[in-house]
């Protein structure tokens, strides 16, 4: 018999695991009581009772061996630590910003960012708001104007850069704002909330000329940044030969300013930082992060953290890592489309986004579809995800009406290095299991709001618990 030819060649991961964490799958039983503890939010539900855990990649990531050997290296110094200058020397080669403040997380720089640049009455355009960055803007008197492409609101939308930037959105807020009232433009590549979905180089480029003629600056959220400059090169013309570390210091180039969340593209556990080529936010942000965080030197973190996250950096840019990242993204993406099962598209960066409308055209929104679809999918299988629709959103500071997002999603956002294929392939049966379900999923109600981010604490109840329906 012939040998026969080989019709496709896959990748692996460039890697090897050396060390392994156990993982209990409960009965179906055991999950619906605890779903109903949690108040049918998977953010309330213990790890341990977890099979598959998609509710974010922030801080989830596996470290490499050089990793945890650095932790080793931490220079413990409350001031002027060894780890605080390479981490700088890092950021500095592959982001190349010039200033840098270290702090503990993403939401803490937005936080400095925010007190050091928006006075009361001012207007921040971004490309799709963030949870933390819209509120921490919004706390220091600011308000948010989204100016992302209209392309980004349609899951269906198979727009190649659904990250890009309005022109003429952007061009109109400036014009009814006046450009002394906007303190920079807000961007973020990939653009999380609208489903990991990337901005061009090409866009950002246009964007810096507009801000010019203003003298507006450019503050880019860099959480994702590694993960935008993959899809620059995979989808931009002219790009498909560099590599990714230049792709990103490129696109960095066009902004003055970065905030950025090292628990996502880093590959650390917790950490974060503030970086700016403008001498005078540095001198104001150094002295506000004494204030709240910590020394200029270590800003809420341990030296040994900065040491993870200076070699995380290195690792992150490199081109098999990034390649494979993103490709088990889309290696779910693909089983559920595939499948024609409803997900944002294209297949984002770092997470599938289920379509929850789509799901459960019987719920209305008020009544939190994508949180049900969650939850729904927490008791068939043990895997977690999360709500990115109208309970992130939140409610409107002024009306306090709730905000209705026309992208009601939920998450399944893939930590990196963790988990394997056939874990996916476990999440994917899990999902059809649940599609095929789809017509007696029933409606939430919310019984406790907290006022900030209430994504993360709210609890619900079932809409219609007086007669007994049953959510799963
Ligand atoms: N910006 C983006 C785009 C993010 O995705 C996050 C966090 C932050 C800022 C805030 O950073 O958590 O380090 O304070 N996103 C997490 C998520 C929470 O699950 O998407 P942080």
């Amino acid at each position: 018999m012939p040998f026969p030819k080989p019709t496709r060649r896959s990748w692996a991961e460039p890697w090897k695991i050396k060390m392994v964490e156990p993982i209990r799958l409960t009965t179906r039983a055991e999950r619906l009581e605890r779903i109903r503890e949690a108040g049918y939010n998977t953010f309330l539900l213990r790890s341990e009772d977890v099979y598959i855990d998609l509710l974010t990649d922030s801080g989830t990531n596996a470290m490499s061996d050089r990793q945890w050997a650095g932790l080793m290296l931490g220079d413990e110094a409350y001031a002027g630590s060894r780890n605080f200058y390479h981490l700088w020397e890092n950021i500095n080669h592959y982001y190349g910003y010039k200033y840098i403040v270290p702090t503990h997380q993403g939401r803490a720089a937005e936080h400095i960012l925010s007190k050091a640049l928006i006075h009361e009455g001012d207007i921040i355009p971004g490309n799709m708001y963030f949870t933390t960055t819209r509120l921490h803007q919004e706390l220091a008197g600011g308000t948010f104007v989204d100016v992302i492409i209209d392309e980004a609101h349609d899951p269906r939308n198979e727009h190649p850069f659904k990250g890009n930037v309005d022109l003429q959105k952007l061009q109109r807020v400036i014009d009814e704002a006046g450009p002394g009232k906007i303190p920079y433009v807000c961007l973020a590549g990939t653009v999380n909330m609208a489903g990991g979905q990337p901005q061009s180089m090409a866009n950002l480029r246009a964007v810096r000329e507009l801000c010019n003629r203003y003298s507006i600056p450019i503050v880019l959220d860099a959480t994702r940044a590694v993960e935008n400059a993959y899809f620059i090169q995979q989808r931009e013309p002219g790009y498909e030969s560099k590599k990714v570390a230049k792709i990103l210091e490129e696109y960095c180039s066009y902004t003055d300013t970065s905030t950025m969340s090292a628990k996502k593209d880093a590959l650390v556990n917790i950490g974060g930082w503030l970086a700016t080529n403008d001498e005078g936010l540095y001198q104001e942000a150094r002295n506000l992060v004494v204030v709240y965080e910590g020394l200029h030197t270590y800003g809420g973190l341990a030296g040994r953290d900065m040491e993870a996250m200076a070699r995380g950096i290195v690792e992150s840019v490199d081109d098999d890592h990034i390649r494979t990242r993103v490709g088990q993204v889309e290696y779910l993406g693909r089983h559920l489309i595939d499948w024609e099962i409803p997900i944002v598209r294209p297949i984002g960066g770092h997470a599938v986004f289920l379509d929850a409308r789509a799901f459960y055209p019987q719920i209305p929104q008020t009544q939190y579809p994508a949180q049900a679809l969650a939850a729904n999918l927490y008791v068939d299988s043990g895997v977690r995800s999360m709500e990115r629709g109208i309970v992130s959103a939140g409610r409107d500071p002024k009306s306090h009406e709730e905000r209705k997002p026309s992208l009601e999603l939920v998450r399944l956002t893939i930590p990196r290095r963790v988990y394997t294929q056939a874990h996916m392939d476990v999440v994917a049966e899990s999902v059809l299991e649940v599609y095929a379900e789809r017509a007696q999923a029933r409606g939430l109600k919310m019984t406790y709001e907290p006022k900030y981010l209430r994504f993360f604490q709210a609890r619900f109840d079932l809409a219609d618990a007086a007669t007994g329906a049953k959510v799963a």
